[in-house]
């Protein structure tokens, strides 16, 4: 029986090996953390995360082949597989900063493994690393390791994505193992895909060697976003000339070679991912003397940013030139929806943006709660481009213009101006007419997420904004805005 340790009890870590355990009873899977509330968190009975259909495939399998642990040494130890998915965010100080992978995490989950292990082990690359990242694990396991003890260092990246975690794990696109191109390395990477075809079918499992398996993911996560970007791009220009996003996606994507997938219009990217990854692929041009490459990708998170500072350029510019002092009701905080994530969430920029004008906003989000809300807006927000912290609010401007509702209409109460900034289904149905009395005229809703029935809030007396659609009047004598 093969026994399966997961270092990293995360977005990915907790729901990869949910569907691993759930797909393969025989396997022994435990997931470990330092954490000790998120360890709790897994034994509870209100998990960690907000995942769709990961409450059912927890339930069918803890205390059957799955176990979530914070003795963290004594599971390393037994495993025969053990994954790697602690977080690689970008470094924040010293060689690097704002662009390169913070590989603190991994370089310790690496030394413990190499502390821990008295037997052979396959170690698995779960966390998205920076291509030739397994090169310098093996160095760490070779030169820590217990005489006798042989590891063979595996790249196996997640693509699920929140919100779809649980689908995107039971029916992967791919799966996609790097692995060393000689017998022991084979040998590694048919074992660990005998564990994934016990549901995934043989066609979309991909070997490659190491590095290509690095660098699809840090390429993919580049390639997505940058498919946002560009048709974020496009919405500038198609309120520019009364083009609407909407109808030219549709009619871009229809074409087969492009596809209609990832091509609507918003506010911006958010996610702990896509930002992150594209900053360490620049890092990595860059350090492989590749200033035109790096510059190209770099481009992505311009258009982000552009995007989420046209949008508050926007809102402000509509409403006479000054938020000061006006109730700005903002529906949905996390980066997309179904789930309560709201790491570089575009919500974070939206209302710092807002904050920064002097509005009053009011935050309503399903998922994310007043605190967390509070920790991402008390964040110092870092500028990637020019390495520097800037200045949050303080804890006093903070009570005073920020407050967190509990649903869209008490949000709402009293506002001048709705913005949506999560696409949440519920915020397609709401009864916009009764959010309209209760808010001051001229009422302005900004959708950021393009999920609102614009004629019919026109209708109701909305001034309205969406993204990439023909502009109303009203918007259209205000100046430019960039
Ligand atoms: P996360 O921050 O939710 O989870 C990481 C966990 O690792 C934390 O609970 C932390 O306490 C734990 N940890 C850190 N160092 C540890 C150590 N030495 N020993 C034990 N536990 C330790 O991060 P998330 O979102 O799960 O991401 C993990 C990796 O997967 C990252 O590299 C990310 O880029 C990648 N990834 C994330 C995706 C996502 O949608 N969130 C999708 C695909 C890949």
């Amino acid at each position: 029986m093969v026994k399966i340790c997961c270092i990293g009890a995360g977005y990915v870590g907790g729901p990869t090996m949910a569907v691993i355990a759930l797909k393969c009873p025989e396997i022994e899977v435990v997931v470990v953390d330092i954490s000790e509330p998120r360890i709790a968190g897994w034994n509870s009975e209100r998990l960690p995360i907000y995942e769709p259909g990961l409450d059912d495939v927890v339930r069918q399998c803890r205390g059957r082949n799955l176990s979530f642990s914070t003795d963290v040494h004594r599971h390393v130890a037994d495993a025969d597989i053990v994954f790697v998915s602690v977080n690689t965010p970008t470094k924040t100080c010293g060689l690097g900063a704002g662009k390169a992978a913070d590989l603190t995490y991994w370089e310790s989950a690496a030394r413990m493994i190499a502390d821990v292990s008295l037997s052979d082990k396959i170690v698995v690359e779960k966390s998205t690393v920076p291509v030739k990242t397994a090169e310098a694990i093996e160095k760490i396991l070779a030169h820590n390791g217990r005489s006798g003890v042989r590891y063979q260092i595996l790249s196996n990246p997640e693509f699920l994505a929140e919100g779809t975690a649980v689908r995107d794990l039971l029916s992967p696109d791919r799966v996609l193992i790097g692995g060393r191109e000689t017998p022991e390395g084979r040998a590694a990477v048919a074992a660990l895909r005998d564990v994934y075809a016990r549901w995934v079918p043989g066609d979309r499992i991909i070997t490659t060697n190491l590095w290509s398996a690095e660098l699809s993911k840090l390429a993919a996560n580049a390639f997505l976003a940058q498919r946002i970007s560009s048709v974020n791009a496009i919405s500038a220009l198609c309120e520019a000339t009364g083009a609407d996003v909407a109808e030219v996606a549709h009619s871009v994507g229809k074409d087969a070679r492009i596809g209609p997938r990832f091509l609507a219009a918003s506010v911006g990217f958010g996610g702990s991912c896509f930002q992150k990854d594209i900053l360490n692929l620049v890092y990595i041009c860059e350090c492989y003397g590749l200033p035109e490459v790096a510059g190209y990708w770099r481009e992505v998170i311009r258009i982000n940013d552009y995007q989420k500072c046209r949008f508050v350029n926007r809102v402000v510019s509509s409403m006479f030139n000054t938020v000061a002092g006006k109730k700005v009701a903002v529906l949905g905080f996390a980066f997309k929806k179904d789930t309560g994530d709201t790491r570089e969430t575009p919500a974070i920029d939206v209302c710092n943006g807002l904050l920064g004008d002097k509005a009053v906003v009011s935050i309503y989000d399903p998922q994310v709660t007043g605190e967390q809300v509070a920790r991402d807006l008390a964040m110092k927000k870092f500028d990637w481009d020019h390495p520097r912290h800037l200045q949050p609010l303080s804890a006093t401007e903070m009570a005073k213009q920020v407050a967190v509702a509990a649903d869209a209409y008490e949000a709402a109460r009293d506002a001048h101006a709705v913005c949506i900034l999560t696409e949440w289904d519920e915020f397609r149905s709401l009864d916009y007419k009764r959010m309209f009395d209760a808010m001051h005229k001229p009422a302005f809703i900004f959708d950021g997420r393009n999920v609102v029935d614009v004629a019919k809030l026109r209708e109701i007396g909305f001034v309205v904004y969406s993204i990439g659609k023909p502009l109303d009047d009203w918007l259209k004598d205000m100046p430019a805005v960039a």
